[in-house]
């Protein structure tokens, strides 16, 4: 893959956000890493392929096509592992069974494995509650619905198999091909980054729509562009300099190391994306105190880059826009770092609405992974590992200290 060379950085503290790099071209030959600067940054096939043996994909699912699941699931390159982590209704049609059906053909068609697990399962929530998270749950003793829910679900069943970063791929992606080239990015950002705390997160190119009985390729997306401007803010107020730094506020297709994203909190639903950042500048923007001594010595870098592919999915909708705006709108607000001025301009650009506080859950770090293994294998009747050669990796760490 060759893509353009980030000239400009911002920085906050110990968070490095690289400006918006684009792709120039998807596979760039047989050539072998170069990392000197220059007009483009060219990652080797095998440098991807390190990558991608390390990567698990998560695909959130709700009651997506299967069609378009099927589409998704061929996009993702063959090393990576796949988790389906999966909210979709289980009546009058048991959702969940017709995913599964097309997940384990998928893996018989192409011999890999992939696991899978059902986000309201009992079992799965009273796993979560006895390996330490307690909090994850709701008031019905279920995981909480949401996309961000479904994330760390995901995150914590990647780090239980040992692989060292994870991407997230929505699963009403129409077209396997753009799917393919974010899972391709994720590893170009993580092969380029030498500290072990990365971030990759995609600019989609464009979002198509029919507009007047033709195809329109918009470039702006409605709840990004409220997320970036505040996020962009924020920077503002601590560096004194306007800027236009983060365009990825929302990007749901991001990959993250391990080695960070199990230091991070998360927030719950459609905040999770914009959250990356403010979590990000709380634990190490340098601002307030850090549990994470060794991150800051190193460095967190953030990629952002614009993939070729137009991001051709499923519309839900102007309420599920509003929403998400909001959501962010909301976790931004309620940072411990968002200085007072920039707090009203929320609250006036919410209609003089007081911002709910979002679901922010602890560190995936923090779960004890070997006792949440033992109880989903046990006590999760929907937890599945579609087994070709799945090598059951599991990895017993010593749960991080809460922040
Ligand atoms: N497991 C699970 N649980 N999956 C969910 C849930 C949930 O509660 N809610 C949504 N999903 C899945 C959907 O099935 C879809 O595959 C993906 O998460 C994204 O949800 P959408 O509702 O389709 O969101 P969107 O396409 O409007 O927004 C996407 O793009 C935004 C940026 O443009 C999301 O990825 C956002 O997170 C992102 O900010």
């Amino acid at each position: 893959m060759r893509l353009e060379y980030p000239y400009r950085t911002e920085r906050f503290g110990a968070v490095r956000i690289n400006e918006l790099q684009r792709v120039i071209e998807i596979d760039c030959g047989a050539r072998t890493y170069d990392d000197q600067p220059g007009p483009s940054r060219v990652i080797s096939r095998e440098a991807l392929q390190d990558i991608e043996r390390e990567l698990a994909i998560v695909v959130p699912c709700m009651n997506e096509s299967r069609r378009v699941i099927e589409g998704v699931l061929s996009g993702i390159p063959h090393d990576c592992l796949i988790i389906l982590v999966s909210n979709s209704d289980r009546s009058p049609v048991d959702r969940y069974d017709l995913e599964i059906g097309a997940l384990e053909q998928f893996c018989r068609l192409a011999d890999r494995p992939a696991l899978a697990v059902h986000q309201r399962d009992p079992g799965l929530a009273a796993s979560f509650k006895s390996a330490g998270m307690p909090e994850l749950l709701d008031d019905a003793g279920l995981v909480h619905h949401g996309k961000g829910e479904a994330m760390l679900v995901g995150m914590a069943l990647a780090a239980m198999t040992s692989r060292r970063y994870v991407g997230y791929i929505d699963s009403d992606n129409y077209v396997p091909g753009a799917v393919h080239e974010y899972c391709k990015v994720y590893a170009a950002g993580l092969a380029m980054t030498p500290s072990p705390y990365a971030m990759v997160r995609i600019s989609w190119h464009s979002k198509p729509k029919v507009r007047d009985n033709k195809l329109f390729f918009s470039r702006r997306g409605r709840s990004s562009e409220v997320t970036n401007q505040f996020l962009n803010r924020l920077l503002a107020e601590y560096s004194g300099f306007g800027t236009d730094a983060v365009v990825t506020g929302n990007a749901g297709e991001h990959a993250i190391s391990l080695e960070l994203g199990m230091r991070m909190r998360m927030a719950g639903g459609f905040a999770v994306e914009p959250f990356h950042f403010v979590e990000l500048f709380e634990q190490f923007g340098g601002v307030l105190p850090t549990r994470h001594a060794e991150v800051m010595g190193q460095g967190v870098e953030v990629w952002q880059v614009e993939s070729r592919n137009p991001h051709f999915h499923d519309n839900k909708g102007d309420d599920h826009v509003t929403s998400m705006r909001t959501q962010a709108l909301n976790v931004i607000y309620h940072s411990e770092i968002c200085p007072p001025g920039l707090k009203e301009q929320i609250v006036e650009f919410l209609g003089d609405q007081s911002p709910p506080r979002e679901r922010i859950y602890p560190a995936v770090g923090t779960l004890a992974l070997d006792r949440l293994y033992d109880a989903i294998t046990c006590e999760s009747e929907t937890f599945k590992q579609v087994v070709q050669r799945l090598p059951a990796r599991v990895r017993t760490v010593t749960p991080l200290q809460r922040t």
